[in-house]
């Protein structure tokens, strides 16, 4: 008996990282995917791995800025499984920058994927959920939501705003039966954290040796690490779950 038998999981963001693990981890607990990202050739590469290990998954191309794309998902996966019990809204990027440092497209473009993106995709999504009064959706925030770091303005913004969406999104959807929750990491070491350190430092060992230096674990997270937290949310374990953070952060927001 897998965790998830049964239902049908949307993941965005799925050809990296934490939406990749998740994706896999998703598939091997019994969800059939709808496996959606803008590099076509990064989900096509998890969605085969999902079907090498003996899972249920088909890639959307889909860019979640775009409503056309984001419908076009929804679609899709309806008329291929019939329903959608779980939407992870993972797809993300990365802003780095205080005020000064940051221009005005880095600042659009890091609220329209972070924040509209998940505006567009859930208003695809969820008339379908509504339909069978039933369903699950888990937005990708961040601990940075809840502790200040130096230069990242945009995407301290950007997770901020995720949090509150979805306490807003929760107080909607509790009478349609959804449970709107959020997932809030803390540096996890996947793509995006290598762009980040290739970006912010001369020296991107030395800088992954910092980072690491100030974990309370002594290690950066793993994708599979919050993966493992996302299946809790999407489960019928977290049935009594909605309007809450999920913190996975090796410690990051509870102690100094
Ligand atoms: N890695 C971390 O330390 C960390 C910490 C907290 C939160 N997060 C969040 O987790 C999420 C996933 O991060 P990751 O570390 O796996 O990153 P990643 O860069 O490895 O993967 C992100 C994926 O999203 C896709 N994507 C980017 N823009 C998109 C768009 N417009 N439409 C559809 N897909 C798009 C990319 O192609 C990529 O496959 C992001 O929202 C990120 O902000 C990451």
């Amino acid at each position: 008996m897998g965790r998830l038998d049964g239902k049908v999981a949307i993941i965005t963001g799925g050809g990296s990282g934490i939406g990749r693990a998740t994706a896999l981890l998703s598939a091997r607990e019994g969800a059939r995917v709808a496996l959606a990202d803008v590099d076509r050739g990064a989900g096509e590469q998890t969605v085969s791995a999902i079907a090498a290990a003996g899972g249920e998954a088909f890639f959307s191309p889909c860019d979640v800025t775009n409503s056309a794309d984001t419908r076009q998902l929804a679609r899709a996966t309806v008329d291929r499984y019939h329903a959608v019990d779980i939407l992870f809204n993972n797809a993300g990027i990365a802003g780095v920058g205080s005020v000064e440092e940051t221009d005005e497209a880095l600042w659009d473009r890091v609220m329209a994927v972070n924040v509209k993106g998940i505006f567009l995709t859930t208003k695809a999504v969820a008339p379908y959920m509504i339909e069978r009064r039933r369903g699950v959706i888990i937005n990708m925030a961040s601990s940075i939501a809840f502790v200040g770091l130096a230069r990242r303005v945009s995407y301290a913004a950007s997770k901020g705003a995720v949090m509150a969406m979805t306490l807003s999104m929760a107080a909607d959807y509790a009478r349609h039966n959804i449970r709107v929750n959020a997932i809030c990491p803390g540096t996890i070491h996947t793509p995006f954290v290598d762009r980040y350190l290739r970006e912010s430092y001369a020296d991107p060992e030395a800088g992954l040796a910092e980072i690491t230096r100030r974990q309370l674990l002594g290690r950066l997270g793993t994708a599979e690490d919050v993966a493992h937290a996302v299946l809790y949310v999407a489960s019928d374990e977290a049935a009594f779950m909605t309007g809450a953070p999920l913190i996975i952060d090796g410690g990051l927001t509870g102690t100094k």
